[in-house]
């Protein structure tokens, strides 16, 4: 945060700012404190409706890196919330008679009446006026140069004003109480029961000698089944008290105002009115799952303060709050999202193994991953990786047990075809076949990153007639030329590397007659066109050709092409055959109801929707050798309003297994040309993974996947089978070739002429992986558990 420079208080350090604070919650005391310490002039009053002593939940809890942050700010109100807290370094999940216990985690808790009443003291010894007992209008105080609106979750300012502020509240359907005990725990402990209702999940950590906080979450059918609806405070803690009773032993569950509610995910477009400002609660929520919102509030209150230091004036500083700010508060509000999303479906998982299913817990929200927990836990992670080899050996592989691989470096079968490992290189136009024939650009191209040793190879959407392809570039296999320039790739693939082959074939629909990438993606050709035709006659951009849509004789032509091209595939050897229904190509655009509006049997209902897709799939199928294995590509949301949704998803690939689908190949989006896809890192790995867990198909997840960490991660916790890779494989031919270095998966194949870049780079990244893994934990603070640094109570 560095050198302050003197914004407003060099503007005028005689003028004394007078700012009303409405709400003494832990962002509004806060914040008090940081400016009146700073601006001892400012005429700063902080309005509470309730009294000084109330307050409501039980502790708070906050990281080491957060605590770090406090120190630098207030060390006097650091150093007393330091005194009163209980640390501990564990995270501990207990599921179906199992612990698992992950260390380095650096917590510590308090309770929230201590941590207030700290803040509160504080407040007063600098000047800050406080005035209880007293329900304030944040319209009032006009007078004022600033009002802060730290009212919290409830904020009467907000509601008044939502349309201003852009005010959206996402109510999730998971119910929750807060609650404590007398029990102590020497961790962070996550426990999970299953019971004749449903599950139950108690989320639970210690704040002082004797106290830890029990947050119960269930979903609203078991909340419903176990009849908490009807029951009151004292009911509702007795029946916690007896789902967890094991644990609890004889401490009693305690309440106070221990309602269950839903979770409301509030956002606001804008943060700013006039010379009012939302801080904390008030502005954005994060879920409990995540840590508490106290921390968030507390932030808040510092990334303010050092907005009103920085800038002169307070609409400036307003406007520089929020601009500075936001992105760091929506980052954690994704991974509050993420995170409680688990939660809301925990019963996907709860047939996992224990330990799998703990790291699943574990890495839920994206920050801690497969390696972080190598580093942190390395018992833990080596039972991962020793129970994945069992399910593998369970699928009838030989694979060692006492030093297994890494996940990715597991082999799989489908059908027949064994796959040697589960890194993939996802299909890839490369809009540089000749009249649909693929050159020596795709041998090199193909040979190239075969030989870099992913266990899966797709190529490129290869179509089935000269009207179904995308671009004048795409490669087609409806011609003999085709077919011969195809088998030679595939037969140097199948010398030269251990890596499976297949063949993606589609046909683009209203996507089709567009220019190369390059060129101007998904625009209509200027000229040298052809016809196109879709489910129904909707153009992918208001300037894109009309399509015509389809009749039942087009139907017949379009699966006979498929069919024709499938035997092609056979003859050429592919060793797997891939259905593209992705990406409001010709099949897809019968599955979006944004782009099948028909009112025959093919539209409709999802049901018929699905119809030509499986009639396609099912001709095909019976045309593809029975050992082989199929697979279809989807896009699992369409990302817009109306558009396909991920329990459509589900749904769609339920119907593709019922048909003989081997694999779904989720991917998402580029359906329709209004799409608002939200990415980030493994953007579309929820989806695999609810199609996974849901409808009980193997799953291959793409997208923003860059490292081997990540692919590791994604299998062990169960999300998908096998993990692809586009734009990374474009990058870097090897990449799995040095990710077998990097985890010493020397089984990988490699062809001789290569051996000795393969020798050296095994050699080498041994010595690389221990100096990087060296570094990692000699530059790991140490967490405040680990230093001992002084607690008041010893919470173990
Ligand atoms: C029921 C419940 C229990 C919780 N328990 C915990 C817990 O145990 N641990 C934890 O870490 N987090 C807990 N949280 C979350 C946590 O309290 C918040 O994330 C955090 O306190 C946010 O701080 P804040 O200052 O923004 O708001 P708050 O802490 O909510 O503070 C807002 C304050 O404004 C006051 N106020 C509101 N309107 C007015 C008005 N018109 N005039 C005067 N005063 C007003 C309120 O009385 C309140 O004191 C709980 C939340 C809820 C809803
Ligand atoms: C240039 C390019 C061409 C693509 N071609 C195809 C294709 O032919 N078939 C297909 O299903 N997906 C295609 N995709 C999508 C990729 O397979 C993949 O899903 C996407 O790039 C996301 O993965 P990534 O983040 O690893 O790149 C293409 C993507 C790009 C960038």
């Amino acid at each position: 945060m560095g050198e302050f420079t003197d914004g407003i208080a060099g503007r005028d350090a005689r003028a004394a700012l007078r700012i009303a604070v409405v709400g003494a919650g832990p962002a509004g005391l806060y914040l008090a404190i940081l400016v009146k310490k700073r601006f001892p002039d400012a005429v700063i009053t902080v309005y509470e409706r309730n009294r000084p002593d109330d307050t409501f939940g039980f502790g708070v809890v906050f990281s080491d890196a957060t605590l770090d942050i406090f120190e630098r700010y207030d060390a006097e109100s650091y150093a007393r919330i330091t005194q009163e807290f209980a640390y501990w370094d564990d995270i501990a999940i207990h599921v179906k008679g199992e612990v698992h216990r992950i260390g380095g985690n650096g917590f510590c808790g308090c309770a929230r009446s201590t941590l207030l009443t700290i803040l509160q003291e504080r407040a007063r010894s600098l000047g800050v006026a406080m005035v209880f007992q007293t329900e304030a209008d944040a319209e009032a105080f006009d007078d004022h140069d600033l009002v802060v609106v730290a009212d919290g979750i409830n904020s009467a300012y907000r509601q008044r004003h939502a349309e201003h502020f852009g005010t959206t509240v996402d109510l999730r359907p998971n119910r929750f109480a807060w609650m404590g005990s007398t029990r102590p725990l020497d961790a962070f402990t996550f426990l999970f029961r299953e019971t004749e209702w449903g599950p139950f999940i108690a989320h639970a950590y210690q704040y002082e000698r004797d106290r830890s906080t029990w947050v119960f979450e269930t979903d609203p059918d078991t909340f419903e089944r176990a009849g908490l609806a009807q029951l009151d405070e004292a009911g509702s803690a007795a029946l916690m008290k007896r789902i967890f009773a094991d644990f609890l032993g004889d401490h009693p569950v305690l309440t106070n105002r221990s309602i269950w509610r839903q979770f409301p995910m509030i956002r606001n477009a804008r943060w700013v009115r006039g010379n009012r400002v939302l801080l904390g609660d008030a502005k954005a929520t994060a879920h409990f799952s995540i840590g508490s919102g106290t921390k968030l509030a507390m932030e808040d209150a510092i990334a303010l303060y050092e907005a009103l230091v920085t800038e002169a004036e307070v609409p400036a500083a307003l406007a520089q709050f929020e601009r500075g700010r936001r992105e760091e508060v929506e980052k954690t509000q994704h991974a509050a999202d993420v995170s409680l999303v688990w939660f809301e479906h925990v019963a996907r998982y709860l047939d996992f193994e224990p330990v799998q299913f703990a790291f699943g817990a574990m890495t839920r929200a994206k920050a801690i991953t497969y390696d972080n927990l190598r580093l942190r836990a390395p018992d833990f992670v080596a039972r991962m990786d020793r129970v994945f080899a069992e399910g593998v050996r369970r699928a009838g592989f030989d694979v060692s047990l006492d030093r297994p691989a890494a996940p990715m470096f597991q082999p799989l079968r489908l059908r027949e075809m064994v796959v040697p490992n589960r890194v993939a290189m996802s299909p890839m136009c490369m809009y540089s076949a000749q009249e649909g024939v693929p050159g020596d650009w795709h041998l090199v191209h193909y040979g190239a990153r075969a030989i870099g040793g992913p266990g899966l190879m797709f190529t490129e959407m290869t179509c089935v007639s000269r009207d179904a392809r995308i671009t004048p570039g795409c490669a087609g296999l409806y011609t003999d030329a085709q077919e011969m320039a195809w088998t030679r790739i595939v037969d140097f693939v199948h010398a030269n590397s251990g890596t499976k082959f297949c063949l993606q074939l589609g046909h683009a629909g209203r996507k089709g007659a567009t220019k190369l990438m390059w060129e101007g993606i998904d625009r209509p050709l200027a000229e040298g066109g052809w016809e196109v035709m879709s489910a129904s006659p909707l153009p992918y951009y208001p300037d894109s050709t009309v399509p015509r849509a389809m009749d039942r004789a087009d139907m017949a032509a379009v699966t006979a092409d498929f069919v024709a091209a499938t035997e092609r595939a056979a003859r050429a050897g592919f060793d797997m055959l891939e259905l593209h229904c992705a990406h409001g190509y010709l099949l897809a655009s019968f599955l979006s109801p944004l782009t099948n509006r028909r009112t025959d049997a093919y539209g409709g209902s999802l049901e018929n929707r699905l119809r030509f897709p499986l009639e396609v799939f099912a001709a095909m199928r019976a045309a593809w050798p029975p050992h082989k294995p199929m697979s279809v590509r989807v896009s699992a949301t369409d990302w817009a309003e109306g558009g396909l949704t991920p329990e459509d998803s589900v749904a769609i690939a339920g119907a593709f297994r019922e048909a003989g689908v081997d694999l779904v190949d989720v991917s998402t989006g580029q359906t329709v040309s209004a799409a608002r896809p939200l990415y980030g890192r493994m953007f579309q790995t929820p989806f695999a993974e609810r199609i996974r867990n849901e409808a009980g198909t193997a799953t291959m997840c793409v997208g923003n996947i860059t490292t081997p960490d990540q692919i590791n991660t994604i299998l062990a916790a169960g999300r998908a089978d096998i993990v692809a890779l586009g734009r990374p494989h474009l990058a870097d031919p090897g990449f799995t070739l040095r990710a077998a270095a990097w985890y010493g998966a020397d089984g990988i194949h490699c062809p001789p002429q290569y051996a000795p870049g393969k020798d050296q780079i095994f050699r080498n990244s041994v010595r690389e992986r221990a100096d990087f893994e060296d570094l990692k934990l000699r530059g790991r603070p140490k967490t405040r558990a680990e230093l001992r640094l002084p607690a008041a109570q010893d919470a173990s």
